[in-house]
């Protein structure tokens, strides 16, 4: 005992702070008192990510393009993925998501894997692609939102005569950052269906989100129109929020530590983050980092999809909301 008191001198004896500090990183220390080019603690949230905007109608040419050239079988998933522009960022669209447009061609097949990450779907176009989730074959028509949570098996496939597309949605960033990631294929290649469904937990139709929007009261302190939540228990870490506006609503500009993205399901409208003004349209996405200043407005009446890190804040007790005026 005495020699563990007694060893360590050259520590305990630093003739000078840079010395200790020198001592002390040869055994993995290193002490918070030093100026860091990137600090510890700062006064208010930061992100370098970016506001930015994807227009579908390009990125459809650009699927268009990657059906012709690249099919499922080298593809598992023939997607293009929406980077954000930031210095060494490769695949991220936001801190904590990662979002991709795919499409899939009549009787092409996409097959079954599952992983880590959750995943989401809101199908832009579409008329008889399908969702094999755990199982259960799910249609995904234009305005559904289907889900395949992290760990339950999904594959895709295509029944219908056009060509059809949607937005996929993921924590990906998050399960680089937290580390779980695994992925896995189907060992049948193709998940056997055991059963048709089109009521399920996994399935939002366009149907059920404008009766449930009609229903709901305008937002009383006037930052966004009538909101509603998914709730989504499966996957906690993404949380879903439609939102109605009806042409010429105007909302007050706000900001709030949840990283979204948005995805236009019906109309225009323009939305101003951090100073950027993004004028969007049908499918297009668009992205609003934590606590840059944000207000959406509709310039006819449009329906947005917002998925987020929300409930991931409040529940990490990091969530915060304020207004500004
Ligand atoms: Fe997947």
């Amino acid at each position: 005992m005495d020699g563990a008191i007694l060893s360590y001198d050259d520590l305990r004896n630093a003739p000078d702070l840079d010395s200790l500090t020198a001592r002390a990183a040869e055994r993995g220390l290193t002490p918070g008192w030093i100026d860091r080019e990137a600090p510890i603690l700062y006064r208010e949230p930061h992100t370098d990510f970016l506001p930015a905007h994807w227009k579908y109608a390009e990125a459809r040419a650009a699927m268009d393009g990657a059906a012709r050239l690249i099919g499922t079988d080298l593809a598992e998933r023939r997607n293009l993925i929406m980077r954000n522009p930031i210095p060494g960022n490769d695949i991220a669209t936001a801190r904590t998501l990662i979002c991709a447009y795919q499409t899939i061609l009549p009787g092409e097949q996409a097959a079954s894997h599952r992983h880590a990450p959750h995943a989401l779907r809101v199908i832009l176009d579409s008329d008889g692609a399908w969702s094999i989730v755990d199982g259960e074959k799910h249609p995904m028509l234009t305005g559904d939102i289907v889900l395949t949570p992290g760990g339950c098996w999904h594959g895709h496939g295509h029944d219908g005569a056009e060509q059809a597309y949607w937005f996929d949605g993921l924590d990906v960033p998050l399960v680089h950052l937290l580390e779980p990631m695994y992925v896995e294929g189907h060992p049948d290649g193709m998940e056997p269906v055991k059963r048709v469904v089109t009521e399920s937990p996994y399935r939002f139709p366009m149907e059920r989100t404008l009766r449930e929007l009609d229903a709901a009261s305008p937002d009383p302190e006037g930052h966004f129109d009538r909101r509603i939540r998914y709730e989504t228990p499966q996957m906690p870490t993404i949380a879903i929020t439609m939102h109605r506006m009806d042409n010429g609503f105007r909302g007050r500009p706000y900001r709030c530590t949840a990283n979204s993205a948005f995805v236009v399901m019906q109309g225009s409208g323009r939305s101003v983050v951090d100073g950027t003004a993004i004028d969007w349209a049908y499918g297009d996405t668009f992205v609003s980092p934590s606590w840059k200043t944000a207000e959406h407005g509709a310039a006819e009446d449009a329906v947005l999809f917002q998925m987020s890190d929300e409930e991931l804040m409040r529940w990490a007790r990091y969530w915060r909301f304020e207004a500004i005026d």
